[in-house]
């Protein structure tokens, strides 16, 4: 487990009055993703079958994931009573079907599954400190306080693993660019959007582009430069091309840029959800 347990929240400082109910539909469907974590932890004991030292390390990994499911869901379920955190995650699981027990890498190698798994952590601790800047809620703050941290050190954990296994194998920068930005690219796919969908409507059937959109909407509005900075550096890191200098600074505006055009197009959408 982590460094930190469910008890070291302070759960007692939960203040209702400093509720925003468009972070409490995002935490709903973040704690899904995050309590999913056992099933891609078994997914990586399954790649690295023969490495039981990483195993461990998987495992524990996994553990922290859940953990962090469980931190969202419990002050979700403060925040909206009436949020059946067990129903919601059933729902998860059997709308969001991934090959878990496979023993090969959709990313092609050891190496490129690193990089995607570090992709995932940068976006999560990106994300949470995003959400904890960005909450008025002291409870909310103080778990996605603890969540950053406890992704910024996965990052590091798989930026190690991936070093040890280039040792190994040959995947140059560009196959490592290649597999970042695809798994850049796939944060729009069915699991996010359909963790908001398993999260928060129980009365309509699911569209994935209208439940990605809603969920989206309400994520990257929480995004200020300084975020997208710190992500694009270690990116730049985990493929191998030097984070600071120009291309560093290129790359963070572009990016930002981007991201701002997208936020600013899903924010003026007619109702999405
Ligand atoms: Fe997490
Ligand atoms: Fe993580």
């Amino acid at each position: 487990m982590g460094a930190w347990t469910l008890d070291d929240i302070p759960w007692d400082r939960f203040d209702r009055t400093k509720l925003d109910p468009e972070l409490v539909r995002i935490v709903k469907a973040a704690s899904l993703v995050e309590h999913n974590g056992a099933a891609y932890a078994h997914h990586l004991c399954r790649v690295f079958a023969d490495d039981p030292e990483f195993q461990r390390t998987a495992q524990r990994w996994g553990e922290e994931e859940v953990q962090h499911g469980a931190a969202l869901a419990r002050w979700a379920s403060l925040a909206d009573p009436e949020f059946d955190f067990a129903a919601a995650f059933a729902r998860f699981q059997e709308g969001f079907r991934v090959d878990f027990d496979s023993a090969r890498s959709r990313r092609g190698s050891r190496s490129g599954e690193m990089v995607a798994r570090c992709v995932v952590e940068i976006g999560t601790s990106s994300y949470y400190t995003a959400l904890r800047e960005a909450a008025a809620e002291p409870v909310l703050a103080e778990i996605c306080r603890r969540i950053a941290a406890d992704e910024l050190r996965h990052y590091r954990l798989f930026y190690k693993n991936l070093e040890r296994c280039l040792a190994q194998e040959r995947l140059g920068r560009f196959g490592r660019l290649r597999v970042a930005l695809g798994r850049v690219a796939e944060s729009e796919d069915d699991e996010l959007a359909y963790a908001y969908y398993a999260a928060n409507e129980d009365d309509r059937p699911y569209d994935r582009r209208r439940c990605s959109r809603a969920y989206a909407r309400r994520a990257f509005a929480l995004y200020r430069p300084h975020h997208v900075e710190r992500g694009v550096a270690m990116l730049l890191k985990a493929v191998g091309l030097t984070p600071n200098g120009r291309l560093g600074v290129v790359a963070s505006r572009l990016a930002w840029r981007a991201l701002r055009y997208r936020a600013a197009r899903l924010a003026r959408l007619p109702h999405a959800a």
